[in-house]
C-alpha cells in the first residue's frame, strides 16, 4: 500500500526465531508427558502461535479465542470484548494461553477468567512480548519472548489500525524511540 510510513526494525526475523526455539524448549520441558490445548488469542497472536506450535514436541491441540481491545488507535478505549469463543471441552485439559503482547493485562485477565470457568486442569500463559510498565493488574506470563518498553510496536502479527501484521520482524513506527531487551 502507498503513503504509509516505513516501519523501523526492532527485532529481526532471525532473532525472533532464535528466541522462539529457546521458549519452545522450556515449554516442551514443562509439559513433558502431557498433552496441551493451546488457546491462541486472535488476531494478534496468529503468527506467534503458528511459529511456536511448530516447535512444540508435546502433543498439542489448537483452539482460538477472539478478543478485541483496540479500535483504530494505539490505546484501548473500552474493556476487551470476547468476539469469538472456544469450541473445545476444557475439562481436565492443560491449557496454554498464547497472546502477542501483555500490555495492561486486561485481555489476558479476561481470557483467563473465561477459561478458568470451563474447569481446565491447569492454565499457563505465554506471550511474545511483555510491556511490564503498562500493567494495571499485576498479571505475569509464565513464558515471555521479549520484554519491551512502553511504546507501540507492529509486525509479527501485531497491528496498527489493522496494518503491518504481515511484517516478518517487529518494528516501531517512525517518531517513537526505543530499545528491546
Ligand atoms: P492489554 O489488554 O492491554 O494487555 O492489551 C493486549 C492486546 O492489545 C494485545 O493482545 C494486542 O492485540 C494489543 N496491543 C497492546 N500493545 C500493542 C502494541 O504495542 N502494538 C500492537 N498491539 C498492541
Ligand atoms: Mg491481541
Amino acid at each position: 500500500m502507498k503513503n504509509q510510513s516505513q516501519p523501523i526494525e526492532l527485532l529481526s526475523a532471525d532473532r525472533i526465531a532464535e528466541r522462539l526455539h529457546a521458549l519452545a524448549q522450556d515449554i516442551n520441558q514443562h509439559y513433558e508427558h502431557r498433552d496441551i490445548l493451546l488457546v491462541s488469542i486472535l488476531d494478534g497472536a496468529i503468527i506467534f502461535t503458528a511459529d511456536l506450535l511448530r516447535l512444540l514436541k508435546v502433543p498439542t491441540q489448537l483452539d482460538c479465542l477472539r478478543i478485541s481491545s483496540y479500535g483504530d488507535s494505539t490505546s484501548p478505549e473500552s474493556p476487551p470484548r470476547i468476539t469469538g469463543s472456544l469450541k473445545s471441552d476444557l475439562r481436565g485439559r492443560h491449557v496454554l494461553l498464547v497472546d502477542d503482547i501483555l500490555d495492561t493485562g486486561k485481555t489476558m485477565e479476561q481470557a483467563i477468567n473465561e477459561i478458568a470457568a470451563l474447569q481446565p486442569e491447569s492454565v499457563r500463559t505465554c506471550v511474545f512480548l511483555d510491556k511490564a510498565q503498562r500493567r494495571s493488574n499485576g498479571l505475569q506470563a509464565d513464558w515471555v519472548g521479549f520484554s519491551i518498553p512502553n511504546e507501540f510496536v507492529v509486525g509479527y502479527g501485531l497491528d496498527y489500525a489493522g496494518r503491518y501484521r504481515e511484517l516478518p520482524y517487529l518494528a516501531k513506527l517512525p517518531g517513537e524511540a526505543s530499545t528491546v531487551h
